[in-house]
C-alpha cells in the first residue's frame, strides 16, 4: 500500500520524507490557505521533495477554467496529479487531462457511483472521503469496500482507490485489508502508526539488560 502525506506544510514533508514512507503527497486549497503560502510555490517546492504523484487542486468549478488551473499547475512539474471535483464539470475536465497525459485525482467521492464516474473518466486516483462520511453518521469504510469490490471486477481499470479524509490509523489497517492502493495521512497519523506499547516496553528491558553486560557494538 502506497502512503501519501495530507498536508501543504513542507517542512514536515522534508522530514517525513526523509523515513522513506512517503510515496506522495495531497494538498487541497484549505491546507495550502493554512500553509500561508502561493500555491505555485509551495508544490514546486514539495514537487523537488517527493518525487511520487503531487495533488494540487483546481478552485474553477467549470470545466474551461478547471483545464485552464490544471494545465498551469500541472506545468509545475512531471510528477504534478491536479485534484478535481466529483462533478460533472469536474469529470469533464478529468476526461481531457487524462487524454493530454496529465495524472488526475478526482477528490470529495462520496459514494460509489460516483467512484463507477470517475473511473470511466480515466481518473488516475479516486480520492473517497472517509472520515467526513463518518462524522455525519454513516460508514465511510463501507465506501472503500464497496469501491475496490467494484473496481476489481474490471481488472482493465487503473485508477487507483486513494483513502482519504483518514483520521486514526484503524483506518488505514482496515483500508490496507481492502485493498486499496493508497493512503493519503495527515502527518500525526503516519507517527501514530509508528507506536505500540509493547514496543516501547520491550526496548526498554531490552537496553536495561544490555547496560548491564556493559558491552558495546562499536
Ligand atoms: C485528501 O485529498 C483531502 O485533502 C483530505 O484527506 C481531506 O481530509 P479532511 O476531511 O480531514 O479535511
Amino acid at each position: 500500500m502506497k502512503f501519501f502525506i495530507d498536508t501543504a506544510d513542507v517542512e514536515e514533508i522534508r522530514k517525513l520524507a526523509k523515513t522513506g514512507m512517503v510515496d506522495g503527497v495531497t494538498t487541497n486549497p484549505t491546507l495550502i490557505a493554512k500553509s500561508g503560502r502561493k500555491i505555485m510555490d509551495v508544490i514546486a517546492e514539495i514537487c523537488d521533495v517527493v518525487p511520487g504523484p503531487i495533488s494540487a487542486e483546481v478552485t474553477a468549478t467549470e470545466t474551461e477554467g478547471m483545464l485552464k488551473e490544471g494545465r498551469k499547475l500541472a506545468a509545475i512539474a512531471k510528477n504534478v496529479a491536479v485534484k478535481l471535483p466529483l462533478t460533472v464539470d469536474g469529470l469533464t475536465a478529468c476526461k481531457t487531462l487524462r487524454d493530454a497525459g496529465t495524472m488526475v485525482n478526482v477528490t470529495l467521492c462520496f459514494s460509489a457511483a460516483q467512484a463507477l464516474l470517475a473511473a470511466k473518466a480515466g481518473a488516475t486516483f479516486i480520492s473517497p472521503f472517509v472520515g467526513r462520511l463518518d462524522d455525519i453518521g454513516q460508514d465511510g469504510m463501507e465506501l472503500i469496500s464497496d469501491i475496490c469490490q467494484i473496481y476489481s471486477q474490471y481488472p482493465e481499470l487503473e485508477t487507483e482507490v486513494l483513502v482519504a479524509s483518514v483520521r486514526h490509523p484503524v483506518h488505514v489497517v482496515q483500508a490496507a485489508k481492502m485493498g486499496a492502493h493508497v493512503a493519503t495521512l495527515p502527518p500525526a497519523i503516519l507517527r501514530q502508526m509508528y507506536n505500540h506499547p509493547l514496543t516501547d516496553k520491550g526496548l526498554a528491558a531490552f537496553l536495561a539488560d544490555w547496560a548491564k553486560t556493559g558491552q558495546s557494538i562499536l
